[in-house]
């Protein structure tokens, strides 16, 4: 029997196992991360080496110079994710990674280092999208979550409204129609000077400033659960160096807040309302937008005035780690699905 025979036996085997450990795997953007958990819900560790100071001198991630330090990271962060966890190779029962969405190099990494395990072990090999492993987060960090909810997904890369029918089972309400919010942050910020990533320095720069601008989200869509960024990005762009060619001064914790008060806004009353059109009393938000504060504030508040609860995970498992991989492939496991052969590749987009 091949590897792919052999291990499709395994993989079902782990079915109607009491405890499944799950190694899992992350590398598509400029996290290394690798972590070990146990039944889906439990993080028995979680390493990650991130490479942000690496990054921030060039304002943004350089994907070739990502993917070379995913390859010196690497086996590190494996033989630390296992002393944490305290476990041997011979207690893992299968290995996840994540194959998409994100950069192809620095995926190709996690995808290479994972099927080399997968196969040295003879151990059955998860393929794992990115984004649904950021809705798992909150399975880590909410024990006694379950679908069916609404998902406010914020990321780098996505931005959209689910309906998470299932654990592996999604139904798209809304997307954006051109940047993702996290792309506008970053873009603000940068604007605005600050360091990459941008996101937790608006967060950060806001709480000092106040809405004194009004800057606007897309009118076309008010009655769709679509969203779009890049008007509001322009806005503040236009409004930076319009007041720097004038000498005028930057009040940049007033722009700050102005931008978050308004994207936060169109976020939050739009996931309620997809909530209410989806008869659905319970909403989570996932991805690294998920970490602001602000936009938690607000989805907390107009929850509990519509009676829905309000789920987010904690800020560790907000931005990109290796158990929200985990977690997911537990529940791809129990489904049967994402069972990868060798020649698994990485994808730079999947399909939501
Ligand atoms: O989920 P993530 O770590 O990676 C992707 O899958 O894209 O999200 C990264 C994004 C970046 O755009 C970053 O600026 C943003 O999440 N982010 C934040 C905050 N923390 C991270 N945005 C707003 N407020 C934050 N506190
Ligand atoms: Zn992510």
């Amino acid at each position: 029997m091949n590897y792919y025979e052999r291990m499709k036996e395994k993989y079902n085997s782990l079915k109607n196992k009491k405890d499944v450990i799950i190694l899992s795997v992350e590398s598509s953007c400029d996290e290394t991360s690798i972590a070990v958990v146990k039944n889906g819900r439990e993080v028995l560790s979680n390493v990650i080496a991130s490479q942000i100071e690496i990054h921030r001198r060039f304002g943004g991630v350089v994907p070739e110079v990502a993917s070379r330090n995913h390859i010196t990271a690497i086996s590190n962060v494996f033989d630390e994710a296992l002393k944490e966890a305290k476990i041997d190779k011979k207690d893992i029962n299968a290995v996840a990674v994540t194959y998409g969405a994100g950069l192809v190099g620095a995926l190709l990494v996690g995808v290479n280092f994972a099927k080399a395990l997968a196969y040295g072990l003879d151990l059955p090999l998860i393929a794992v999208s990115h984004v649904y492993g950021h809705i798992s987060a909150n399975y880590i960090s909410h024990p006694d979550l379950k679908p069916p909810f609404v998902c406010l997904m914020v990321s780098g890369g996505h931005t959209a409204l689910l309906r998470v029918e299932d654990y592996n089972r999604l139904k798209l309400l809304g997307t954006t129609i051109d940047d993702a919010v996290g792309e506008a942050f970053d873009k603000v910020a940068r604007v605005l000077g600050l360091n990459y990533p941008g996101g937790p320095e608006i967060d950060r720069l806001a709480k000092s400033g106040q809405p004194t601008y009004h800057f606007t989200v897309s009118n076309s869509l008010i009655h769709t659960l679509n969203f779009s960024f890049s008007g509001i990005k322009t806005e503040v762009v236009n409004l930076v160096h319009n007041l720097s060619q004038k000498g005028e001064e930057i009040n940049k914790a007033d722009i700050a807040s102005s931008f978050q008060e308004c994207v936060t806004e169109e976020l939050s009353t739009k996931a309620v309302r997809a909530c209410k059109g989806q008869e659905i009393n319970k909403l989570v938000v996932a991805g690294g937008v998920g970490a602001n504060a602000r936009l938690k504030e607000k989805l907390s508040h107009l929850c509990n005035e519509n009676n829905i609860e309000f789920y987010s995970p904690v800020l560790k498992y907000c931005t990109d780690n290796g158990a929200m991989i985990g977690s997911c492939a537990y529940y791809m496991m129990k489904d049967g699905l994402g069972l990868a052969d060798l020649d698994l590749t990485a994808k730079p987009n999947v399909e939501l």
